[in-house]
């Protein structure tokens, strides 16, 4: 058994320091058509699969380095959080590698934590989706790359620690396996 304590930081940022969560699904509907299971499967419509995964990071690398290169791990800027344009965002930033296409998004809740006692410092990743197939494409994307060789620079001070899928039933189906 494990218990990680995550907490919420300014303005929501990772441990890293940037905003996390800013190219989520926005609005009621469109976080309802990437985060739950639609009409394509309606046993199980409106239930979700949530997937979550434990990143410890290398902190003392990650701050060693300058601004202008925690920015390019991102492709993001760190204190406003503007996206770099795509000509000079770098092909292997966590911004440019971790998006598949309009079509395929997820919603993403991840949670920072730290624990000075056993020295862990990490993002809890935490992502709800109507199918498994587009955290597998953006997992694929950040691990192996695409051409194959173009992993996240993200995982450079990022080390996955554990890796789980859960389905997320619906109040109903609750009801209806108690019966
Ligand atoms: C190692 C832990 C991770 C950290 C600290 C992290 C942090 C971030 C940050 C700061 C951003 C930019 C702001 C935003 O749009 O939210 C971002 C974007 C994103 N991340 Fe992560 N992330 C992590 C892992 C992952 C994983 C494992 C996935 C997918 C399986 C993922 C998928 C995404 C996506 C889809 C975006 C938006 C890309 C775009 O369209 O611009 N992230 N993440």
């Amino acid at each position: 058994m494990e218990e990680v304590h995550g907490f919420r930081y300014w303005d929501g940022r990772s441990i890293l320091g940037f905003v996390d969560g800013t190219e989520n699904p926005h609005g009621e509907k469109q976080r309802a058509y990437f985060g739950l299971i639609g009409d394509s499967d309606p046993a199980y419509k409106n239930g979700s699969y949530l997937f979550v995964q434990k990143y410890l990071h290398d902190l003392k690398a990650f701050n060693a380095l300058s601004l202008p290169e925690q920015e390019a791990v991102f492709g993001r800027h760190k204190a406003s959080d503007i996206e770099m344009p795509d000509e000079v965002k770098p092909k292997n930033s966590h911004s440019a590698v971790a998006n598949v296409g309009d079509d395929f998004k997820i919603i993403r809740d991840n949670m920072p934590f730290g624990n000075i006692g056993n020295n862990e410092m990490g993002t809890y990743f935490i992502a709800y989706a109507s199918t498994f197939s587009t955290v597998k494409k953006m997992l694929d994307k950040m691990f192996i790359g695409e051409p194959e060789g173009n992993y996240d620079r993200l995982l450079d001070f990022s080390t996955a620690k554990t890796g789980y899928l859960f389905f997320v039933p619906t109040l109903d189906m609750l009801d209806d396996f108690s019966n």
